[in-house]
């Protein structure tokens, strides 16, 4: 839990956080900066806490470490929490933006002792940037070909010790070299409705924003277990509470708010319920391929698999079978769709 002192460091941040660039950089300032300061993932927590003791007594970098789940879990977080208690700096990039050998071995050789990359959507990296990095994370040196044909060397040259800290939506699409080096392994899951309602209030101090309890409970309550979220639906409910109802958040006020942002009482938005309604009403509740799906709402496929499909299949609302997606009969229920009688009058 949060102490006093760590909840007034926070503020004096976002202070100038906010006087410099306003929101965005608040939004940054509410990130727990510190292992004690976050909520939620005690497994993931628990093993970690370890894991900076143990090699703070050994005097040694922190293992490489893979951490993945869905979006606005707190991977990131967690990147520069493992940097911050290691007590070194962290270099911060993803895969997608790494397109040449070059390019990583130059970030590589910048690395000081022990300091910690953190490459995140690492799935994305380029088989070509990837391989630079199996030396430099077995032993510490990179290898690369300078020059072609007759004139083509191959350059050694060893780096400083360092911790790899990979992100990924996608454990699955993580080439299995690359999987194997990775020492500890951790899966962030959605957070149970009490630690995103103490997520939710902790933000809530932070940003000195007036809402109840009962208030708090319901924007936790339709964040789909993602701190993310939580965070913006706190900000757009402060909006509301500011310009309509000119009061805090209790607990009207806060349904009123998500009421009007299309967030339903679990939590599904516009684009949960379109993914849904088009299983079921154009589609005879599936099998149905996630490609034709998401051209029928105008999402990209990986939004849809990466953003939305996660938090459905939790909610045991969908189901990925071999032939395509399927929604549940708990899915027609929440759209108020009769299971037996829709499912009835679409058999020929
Ligand atoms: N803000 C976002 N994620 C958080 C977490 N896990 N704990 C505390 N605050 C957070």
């Amino acid at each position: 839990m949060t102490d006093d002192s760590s909840i007034k460091n926070q503020e004096e941040r976002i202070v100038s956080a906010l006087t410099k660039e306003g929101e965005v950089i608040a939004d940054v300032s509410v990130r727990p900066r510190q292992l004690s300061e976050y909520i939620g993932q005690h497994r993931v927590k628990d093993n970690l806490v370890i894991s900076i003791q143990a090699a703070l007594q050994r005097a040694e970098p922190l293992d490489h470490t893979l951490i993945y789940g869905p979006p606005g879990l707190g991977k990131t977080t967690m990147a520069h929490i493992l940097a911050t208690e290691m007590g070194v700096s962290i270099k911060s990039t993803s895969g997608p933006a790494i397109e040449r050998a070059g390019d990583m071995v130059a970030l590589l050789t910048q690395l000081r002792k022990f300091d910690v990359l953190f490459i995140d959507e690492i799935h994305r990296l380029p088989r070509i940037v990837e391989e630079i990095l199996y030396p430099a994370m077995e032993d510490f040196f990179v290898s690369w070909v300078v020059d072609k044909g007759l004139k083509a060397r191959s350059m050694n040259l060893s780096i400083q010790p360092f911790t790899l800290v990979g992100a990924t939506t996608r454990y699955g699409m993580v080439s299995a070299p690359l999987r194997d080096r990775f020492g500890s392994v951790h899966r962030l899951d959605f957070y149970d409705e009490q630690s995103m309602h103490t997520i939710v209030s902790r933000s809530a101090k932070i940003l000195n924003i007036d809402a109840s309890e009962e208030g708090s409970a319901e924007i936790a309550r339709r964040s789909r277990g993602t701190p993310r979220i939580a965070n913006r639906l706190l900000r757009r409910t402060r909006d509301y509470a500011q310009v309509v109802t000119k009061s805090g958040i209790n607990h009207d006020v806060a349904l009123a708010a998500l009421n009007k942002l299309a967030v339903d009482n679990i939590g599904l938005d516009d684009i949960d319920r379109q993914v849904l309604n088009c299983i079921i009403l154009k589609f005879g509740g599936g099998p149905v391929g996630l490609d034709t799906v998401a051209a029928s709402i105008n999402e990209e496929s990986d939004t849809i698999e990466d953003v939305y499909e996660p938090f459905l299949l939790q909610l045991g609302f969908l189901e990925r079978t071999p032939r395509g997606r399927v929604a549940t009969p708990r899915a027609y229920e929440h759209l108020g769709i009769e299971y037996d009688k829709f499912k009835q009058k679409n058999m020929f």
